[in-house]
């Protein structure tokens, strides 16, 4: 099989490096890819990575470089080129693409419309308003009370949210956004549940979790994610089946029903409140950093498990099958990320902290001459197995500390209080 992957992040390297230990996957070609894909040997005899430049943003350059390519498969990796509507005319060039439409993608792409799939379906989620003007933002603020909650409603790479019992920061991110959802707060541990889907059948994923905020203990401000985990060892027994069966499965009906049908990653982040499982968000894609924990797990080979999705096969597909081990990822930042992230420091390490089944995935690096530096907020992701979230951290921290870049951040709680037991529902 011949597989394009589209992007340039910590996802697509994850997905590239998970691609590649499918036997049936023959030829890699990661569009643009990064520093690290571009480095990456292949898994077995006459396979073939290559990065190959493009701009994602040019829908025919793109089509006409799967074509030339003869690619089997696409994976379109992030949510702007789904958002815009790349997956469209790909399809219509007959070729199978994993990654939802430009409609279905408006899940992710208009928090308004995530909210009315959900009321129509049925799907637990919190309150909200939604407003487009200061006076009805001030308004729906003071009628939820703090902590407020505040959501851009377009896409915002994961920093559109404001949460805080400031209500003078709560009115100003509000004013700041053309459209905005002001919404009832949830409690309770948060979940990221992934589900491959076709449009009809939902394969969920083993749930995962991830840290939004740049500091430990959850303090500063929000992020596209530090960190992740998986499994959770602290997650009730039936929770992938509720929410394949209260959320999941619902939502994928309803897009279907509205002739909108999503195939491709469905992302649900969840909170576990004390009135039961809420829908924080919903993503069209995989998730990052969660991705980069997921994979190095996942038995089932990942080429055919996309194909069968992107060819509307998953009803004949096994359940995903996992390696019972336990996996942390850690994002290594850039200094005065997420604010305005420092470029051109140089990276070092990389080789002597990929041991003991570690992976290091690249995600904002660029290659200056012969020196690998920082091109992005988040650098890289570090990510580890073991044989359980203590092994995995001790691994992942261990493979941290081998790297070097001037004023990197990083977080050192990833999956601590998991593995000690500490988060009670
Ligand atoms: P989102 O981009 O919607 O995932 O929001 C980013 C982060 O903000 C989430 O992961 C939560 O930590 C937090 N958040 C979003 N919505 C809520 C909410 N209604 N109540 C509490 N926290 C929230
Ligand atoms: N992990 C958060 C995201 O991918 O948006």
């Amino acid at each position: 099989m011949k597989v394009l992957v589209i992007g340039s992040g910590g996802r697509e390297h994850a997905l590239v490096w998970a691609l590649a230990q499918d036997p049936e996957v023959e030829e890699i070609v990661a569009a643009p890819g990064n520093p690290g894909i571009a480095v990456m040997r292949p898994a077995h005899d006459g396979q073939t990575i290559v990065c190959r430049s493009v701009d994602i943003a040019d829908h025919d350059a793109v089509v006409a470089l799967a074509v030339e390519f003869g690619a089997d498969l696409v994976v379109v990796g992030p949510e702007a080129p789904l958002v815009a509507g790349l997956a469209d005319p790909l399809r219509e060039a007959g070729i199978a693409v994993f990654g939802p439409s430009k409609d279905a993608a408006q899940i992710e792409g208009s928090k308004a419309f995530a909210k009315d799939v959900m009321a129509t379906a049925s799907v637990p989620t919190g309150r909200a308003y939604v407003c487009t003007t200061p006076e009805q933002a001030a308004e729906a603020i003071d009628a939820f009370g703090p902590p407020y909650v505040v959501k851009d409603d377009a896409l915002a790479a994961g920093k559109g949210v404001v949460v805080t019992s400031d209500r003078d920061e709560a009115l100003e991110h509000a004013a700041g956004c053309e459209q905005v959802l002001i919404e009832e707060y949830l409690d309770g541990p948060e979940v990221s549940l992934f589900a491959i889907t076709d449009g009809t059948t939902v394969l969920p994923m083993q749930p995962a979790q991830d840290f939004k905020r740049l500091a430990d203990n959850d303090e500063g401000p929000n992020t596209g994610g530090m960190g992740a985990y998986t499994p959770l060892p602290w997650a009730p027994e039936k929770l992938v089946e509720e929410i394949t069966e209260k959320v999941l499965q619902p939502t994928i009906d309803e897009l279907r029903h509205r002739g909108t049908p999503f195939s491709g990653l469905l992302y649900a982040g969840l909170a576990l409140t004390s009135r039961g499982v809420r829908v924080i968000e919903f993503n069209c894609r995989f998730g990052d950093p969660e991705t980069q924990a997921l994979l190095p797990l996942l038995k089932t080979p990942l080429g055919g498990l996309l194909y069968a999705a992107a060819t509307g096969k998953l009803a004949d597909h096994e359940p995903l099958s996992w390696k019972s081990a336990a996996s942390v990822a850690v994002v290594v930042a850039a200094k005065k990320y997420p604010a305005s992230p420092r470029k051109g420091d140089v990276i070092a390490g990389i080789e002597q902290a990929e041991v003991n089944d570690v992976r290091v995935f690249h995600a904002g690096t660029a290659l200056d001459g012969d020196d690998l530096v920082t091109a992005g907020g988040r650098v890289l992701a570090v990510s580890a197995t073991g044989k359980d979230l203590d092994e995995a951290r001790q691994r992942a921290y261990a493979a941290v500390g081998q790297i070097r870049i001037k004023g990197s951040q990083h977080r050192t709680d990833i999956a601590l209080k998991a593995a000690r037991g500490e988060i009670t529902l």
